[in-house]
């Protein structure tokens, strides 16, 4: 069975990998697809979203990482996948996509499978790592290696007005 974990992962997290290791050892092929969420404003630009996942994901069997517009359930019948896998942090995100996963359910009979975040990375999230970055913090705790340096110096450039 192939399944797809969908996000905008802006940007990838040690969550989002975690996820994506898990979901490879139930399904066939997990496919990655990055959309954007028109809500939020991206630090990173689908090219580079797309390669920091890349590398990220390199060393797990049975996963490519693809770019997605328009509707999910129209992506996933065209990748004839059959699932939708998302990672649930807690009640929020739970109230959150059970309304996508019944929608996409009503809409073309989409499956969505749900796998509880591992405990150490309930607490992380892109955005609250975009906004550390932004801020000068330091992410690298929260990201896989070599994601860090990448989005300092694309927070730092941020700042600086560049972008
Ligand atoms: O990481 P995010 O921001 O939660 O990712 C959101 C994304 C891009 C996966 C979501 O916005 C999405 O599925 N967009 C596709 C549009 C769509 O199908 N909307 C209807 C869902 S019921």
């Amino acid at each position: 069975m192939r399944a797809v974990f969908p996000g905008s992962f802006d940007p990838v997290t040690l969550g989002h990998v975690d996820i994506v290791r898990r979901a490879s050892a139930l399904f066939d092929e997990v496919i990655v697809a990055v959309g954007s969420n028109a809500a939020k404003a991206p630090l990173f630009d689908l090219d580079q979203r797309l390669a920091l996942l890349r590398a990220a994901t390199e060393d797990i069997d049975r996963v490519v990482v693809e770019p997605f517009e328009g509707l999910l359930v129209d992506y996933c019948t065209a990748r004839q996948a059959s699932v939708v896998v998302k990672g649930i942090r807690g009640p929020g995100d739970a109230e959150y996509e059970l309304q996508m996963a019944q929608l996409n359910a009503q809409l073309t009979g989409l499956e969505t499978v749900w796998l509880p975040t591992s405990p150490q990375w309930a607490y992380v999230s892109s955005s609250r790592v975009r906004e550390i970055a932004l801020l000068g913090g330091d992410v690298s705790g929260f990201v896989p290696a070599g994601v860090a340096g990448v989005i300092a110096a694309a927070a730092a450039k941020r700042r600086s007005g560049d972008v």
